[in-house]
């Protein structure tokens, strides 16, 4: 499957399962500033929506609520974009075993950017939204490791876009 580099999110097939996939800051959410924020299902909104912004404590009872919409919105056929950081192949699977369920096409979105900007970022953040460098330094090369795992994961496409230089 080719790797396309790409500045800006070009359309989807209809009723697709899009998972954003890339470390803390890397640029998923702004990447998502135009598709209409009703195809957006965020983790983050998720933990704000069953707790508050960036409560951690809530990310098990936000999983679940969002494996829920997920089935509701893929059985129905709508286009969904996932705006988690996806960085493992297990969290990938959860999400994509879905989609075969209801027969959905499926499009990765792999999001990078140098490590340095990566925590000139995360620094600019405010407190809730800020991560740990250790953290950022794991999901940083996750996101690598990515690279060359979508390949075998069964992916309809896969695309690459890289943010700041
Ligand atoms: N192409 C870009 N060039 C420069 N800066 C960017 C670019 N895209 C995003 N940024 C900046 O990077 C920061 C993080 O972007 P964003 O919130 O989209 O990341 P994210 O991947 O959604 O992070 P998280 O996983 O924590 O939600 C923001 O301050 C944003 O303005
Ligand atoms: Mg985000």
């Amino acid at each position: 499957m080719p790797v396309t580099l790409l500045p800006t999110l070009d359309p989807v097939p209809e009723g697709a399962l899009v998972l954003m996939i890339g470390p803390p800051a890397s640029g998923k959410t702004t990447l998502l500033r135009e598709v209409p924020a009703h195809e957006v299902v965020s983790l983050d909104r998720l933990r704000a929506a069953v707790s508050r912004p960036g409560d951690q404590t809530a990310t098990a009872d936000a999983l679940l609520l969002q494996q829920q919409i997920l089935t509701m919105r893929l059985r129905r056929g709508e286009t969904t974009y996932v705006d988690n950081c996806s960085l493992t192949p297990s969290h990938r699977e959860q999400l994509t075993w879905l989609a075969r369920q209801f027969a959905r096409p499926t499009v990765a979105v792999l999001v990078d950017a140098p490590f340095d900007q990566l925590v000139l970022r995360n620094y600019a953040r405010p407190d809730h939204a800020r991560v740990p460098e250790d953290f950022l330094r794991a999901a940083h090369r996750l996101g690598r490791d990515a690279r060359q795992q979508l390949a075998d994961e069964g992916f309809g496409e896969i695309r690459h876009h890289r943010t700041g230089n």
